[in-house]
């Protein structure tokens, strides 16, 4: 079993968060990002390029011809969502391609893009600061599942298997069986990879929750997702609605402006299979 500092030690030599995600998190925070500036950071890796061409020529996007340019595909993407390719894809692909049987990786990616991209819908809806950030927080909130699996996949297949067992939801697991938590794990990865502040307390605060509407938000968007059971983050609590509601009430958000997301989301959502496939 691992060790809290040997398992910091590791998370130190984990590598960074690749350039051009570091980039994209940057311009996401400023009024000022330009798509041809994107365009040129997307033209020179061949594995983003495909993707946005895979999405553009996808039955979402429905552009008659279809489109064979990156820059192109780029202006029918639109910005936000060259962000959600950029910054899974970097996210992602800094992490073991492989899963394991208790955590299969396709499922867990599912969750997390899924997490994201309500936090990002919900936030704009309810016109938080920061909205842009949320994607990534979302997207990375349990990133400390993907640093056990790297470092310690051992561990990670008791907490999953103690979790099933005992229908207990990952963090109650990993509690009873007394190491260092993914919401330790992912802040410190975080810390690591220099992400802002507010990204930081995403990760940190994603189950406890905080007075601050953004971590709320994160834990909301956590609890919906698991809820609606779009993919799978090793999660076995059963009692998560009165936890989902009460939730959802100190977000403010109402039933109304929940259902109007719930559609929007719906379809937003198409474009999962398209961004996550090769990762
Ligand atoms: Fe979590
Ligand atoms: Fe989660």
């Amino acid at each position: 079993m691992g060790t809290h500092s040997s398992w910091i030690e590791k998370i130190q030599s984990l590598p960074v968060l690749p350039q051009i995600a570091m980039r994209v998190t940057e311009r996401m925070q400023s009024p000022t990002a330009t798509l041809p500036e994107i365009s040129d950071l997307i033209k020179s890796d061949v594995g983003l390029s495909a993707k946005v061409l895979r999405l553009a020529n996808s039955s979402y996007y429905s552009i008659p011809g279809g489109v064979s340019e990156v820059s192109k595909a780029l202006h029918y993407l639109g910005f936000t969502t060259i962000a959600q390719i950029v910054l899974t894809s970097s996210v992602f692909g800094s992490f073991k391609t492989q899963g394991i049987r208790e955590f299969p990786l396709a499922p867990f990616w599912l969750h997390s893009f899924a997490v994201g991209q309500l936090a990002e819908m919900t936030a704009r809806t309810l016109q938080l600061e920061n909205a842009s950030d949320a994607f990534i927080g979302g997207l990375i909130h349990d990133v400390g599942k993907l640093i056990l699996l790297e470092i310690d996949p051992d561990h990670l297949a008791r907490v999953v298997r103690l979790a099933r067992e005992k229908n207990l939801s990952f963090l109650a697991a990993e509690n009873e069986l007394g190491d260092s938590t993914h919401v330790e794990l992912g802040l410190e990865l975080a810390r690591h990879w220099k992400l802002p502040s507010t990204i930081q307390s995403a990760i940190q605060f994603h189950h406890s929750g905080k007075s601050d509407r953004s971590c709320n938000l994160i834990q909301w968007a956590n609890l919906r997702v698991n809820f609606r059971k779009l993919g799978n983050s090793g999660n076995h609590d059963p009692a998560l609605e009165s936890a989902m509601n009460d939730s959802q009430a100190r977000l403010g958000l109402g039933a109304s402006a929940l259902d109007a997301l719930e559609i929007h989301f719906q379809k937003e959502f198409e474009k999962a299979g398209a961004i996550l496939s090769g990762h």
